[in-house]
């Protein structure tokens, strides 16, 4: 059955490769290779939720999760999906690594690399993390969330899911995306998408949690602070958590005004398209950013939302599987370029 699998996929492929060396960005990918990931996710879906789940293709290889934030989806689909294609995965949290003691995050890179791992996967509160290791990490780095700045699987996992439930073409659709747009990294990561794809988005928030420059860095992004105006006739209704772990809570009068004004229920839903979908970028905080009488019904689509990220992350790492050996990193790092005393 593997190898039928991939030979299905391979037969996809055609023999594409990603150009790209590590995942920081979500442009850090094309249209075309974005493409390529949905068609091999789609195979991969089909054959997970089949009887026989595992795959081997990347046995010998080695992946650190290495997470200095909480998560539950990303790092479980991430090890899940290395685990699955025969990787070695080793999860380090924050709190076991030596950040604590104040070694710094360059040292740190050092140190991890020379365990010669082929995938680091790393999240991060501090925008700008992933670039930083990936600059100076010979492993494969896949930004798996740092800062306010990108989370670019989620975005991936958010346009597959918006693909499967209203047609591979959006462009004449209403999305609609309510919430903490400024503090959002999946919002950062979703803003690069659907420019590339020419999606037209709009924005439901208070102004004190709009983007700086928002609508002028991505013209196809429109503010509309009424949440029952951006709702009417939507098709795909998209909601970000308030990030109270990013002080969001000082952008709104109080948590209970928020979600009395922009917290998503079944009434303020009517005005939206019959058939509109709901997604959200989890974690959801029930009864303040999506009602359960939204959740529990099949308008939701947050459950199909985790499922493809586990999909999509399972093809990214395979795609990837031998870019270590193509990365050109600073010279510093390595024993040949250190210098003389
Ligand atoms: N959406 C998301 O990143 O969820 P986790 O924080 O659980 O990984």
């Amino acid at each position: 059955m593997d190898k039928e699998l991939l030979e299905k996929l391979e037969a996809i492929r055609q023999g594409a490769q990603l150009k790209t060396t590590d995942l920081v960005s979500i442009e850090d990918l094309s249209v075309n290779e974005i493409d390529l990931l949905f068609k091999l996710a789609h195979e991969i879906a089909i054959f997970l939720q089949g009887d026989m789940k595992k795959l081997s293709w990347l046995k010998g290889k080695t992946q650190l999760n290495f997470f200095l934030e909480n998560s539950t989806r990303t790092r479980t689909s991430f090890e899940l999906a290395g685990k699955n294609l025969g990787i070695d995965t080793i999860n380090i949290s924050g709190n076991q690594s030596s950040l604590k003691k104040g070694e710094s995050l360059l040292d740190t890179a050092i140190t991890l690399d020379q365990m010669q791992p082929d995938f680091v996967v790393v999240r991060s509160p501090y925008s700008g993390t992933a670039h930083y290791l990936a600059k100076n990490m010979k492993s494969v780095v896949l930004n798996a969330g740092d800062g306010w700045n990108e989370h670019p699987t989620q975005a991936l996992l958010e346009l597959y899911t918006m693909q499967k439930y209203q047609g591979n073409d959006l462009k004449n659709k209403k999305y609609v995306i309510v919430g903490d747009v400024l503090h959002s990294r999946v919002f950062g990561s979703l803003a690069r998408l659907t420019s590339m794809y020419q999606i037209p988005v709009v924005v439901s928030c208070p102004y004190t949690l709009v983007r700086p420059q928002m609508t002028e860095v991505w013209p196809h992004i429109t503010h509309e602070p009424d949440l029952m105006k951006a709702l009417a006739e939507a098709d795909i209704v998209h909601v970000i958590r308030l990030q109270t772990e990013r002080a969001a809570a000082a952008f709104v009068p109080s948590i209970r005004e928020y979600s009395k004004t922009y917290g998503l229920n079944a009434t303020k839903l009517k005005v939206a398209h019959p058939k509109a979908i709901v997604m959200h970028a989890g974690p959801v905080i029930r009864e303040v950013d999506v009602h359960t009488d939204i959740l529990e019904t099949d308008r939701s689509v947050i459950p199909d939302q985790v499922f493809a990220g586990y999909c999509l992350r399972l093809v990214l790492l395979w795609l990837m599987g031998q870019k270590r050996k193509e990365k050109k990193v600073l010279p510093r790092l390595f024993p040949q370029a250190r210098v003389s005393m």
